[in-house]
């Protein structure tokens, strides 16, 4: 199969809405990272991702939806989920709660869970094509299974070229990390994953079985990567943060938001580079931090 890249223009969403109806999964930008969206409807068409990702089959897949009224008629909203959605949405907020009972998922979408990750994309592309697919649409980060999540229409055709047929390009992501999940299926609100959405909810993303995408080989590079390094040894590629320099530099002043923004594209360059192994400057433990740590250590686990 051919892959080819087009720009975010009407005529690119016109076909790729083709394509999902046609049960072709297609790469889109959000604000995260690039997704690879499938008809949430059509259990083949989901079942496509899976097959171009090559990812393992118990992992539930995020359901994308155009606003709050269609994430709605798929979840049930507990008062306290209706609130963190009327404050982050459109935005990088997924919010995992209960499947109702008449909701149009294949079941392939939730690996047969009787809850499901909901979100409201903010980005325009993202929001476009959900509109000319008028469907919920799965989207997983549009990368193999294993590998580190795209965030630019090169890293997509690098990861899947060949297995999909088309990706719209809209330039580098905005935030450049997934989305935060939070658990609202009854008690406490949990935190599942963090990301570039701060919330007050008890951590439970140490959990294998809360959140089942999170193995720790999901974000490996295939190199071996150091954490909390000072300085480079002559086989590393350093990636720097604020004073501590290196052959890229997450953030020189040492602003997180950049960091994250930059990390995957980061991680690419040092997987790509001619050095043998890869070093992580240490990062603060605080802030977008903690979502950045949380990376970087399942990405040092899975490279060993
Ligand atoms: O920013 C993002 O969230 C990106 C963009 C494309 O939206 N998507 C993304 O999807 O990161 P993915 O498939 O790479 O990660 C989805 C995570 C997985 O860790 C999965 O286990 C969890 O969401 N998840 C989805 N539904 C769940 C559920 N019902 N219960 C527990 N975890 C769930
Ligand atoms: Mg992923």
């Amino acid at each position: 199969m051919e892959t080819r890249i087009a720009p975010f223009i009407d005529d690119t969403i016109t076909e790729a809405a083709r394509l999902i109806l046609a049960a072709e999964p297609v790469a889109v930008p959000t604000e995260t990272v690039y997704g690879l969206a499938a008809d949430a409807t059509n259990a083949a068409a989901v079942a496509r991702i899976y097959e171009a990702k090559g990812r393992p089959s118990f992992n539930p897949l995020i359901v994308h939806v155009p606003d709050m009224a269609a994430a709605q008629a798929i979840g049930e909203f507990s008062e306290e989920a209706l609130a963190l959605a009327n404050e982050h949405w459109p935005g990088p907020l997924t919010l995992v709660v209960p499947l109702r009972a008449d909701a149009a998922i294949a079941a392939i979408v939730t690996a047969g869970l009787s809850s499901v990750g909901l979100r409201v994309p903010a980005h325009p592309a993202m929001q476009a094509l959900l509109r000319a697919v008028g469907r919920p649409l799965a989207a997983p980060s549009a990368n193999a299974s294993g590998s580190i999540s795209p965030t630019r229409a090169e890293h997509v055709l690098k990861s899947l070229g060949g297995r999909i047929a088309l990706i719209i390009d809209g330039g580098p992501t905005e935030r450049g990390l997934e989305s935060t999940i939070v658990a609202a299926t009854g008690g406490p609100l949990r935190l599942l994953r963090p990301g570039p959405i701060e919330v007050n909810a008890d951590h439970s993303f140490g959990s294998a079985i809360e959140a089942p995408g999170q193995l720790a080989s999901h974000y490996a590079p295939s190199k071996r990567l150091r954490l909390n390094a000072q300085s480079r040894s002559d086989d590393e590629f350093l990636i720097g943060f604020g004073e501590i320099d290196g052959n890229a530099n997450l953030s020189a002043s040492g602003n997180l938001v950049e960091a994250a923004a930059r990390l995957f594209d980061l991680l690419h360059q040092a997987d790509t580079s001619p050095f043998a192994r890869i070093a992580v400057a240490t990062m603060p433990e605080e802030g977008l931090g903690i979502a950045i740590n949380d990376r970087l250590r399942r990405a040092a686990a899975g490279s060993q």
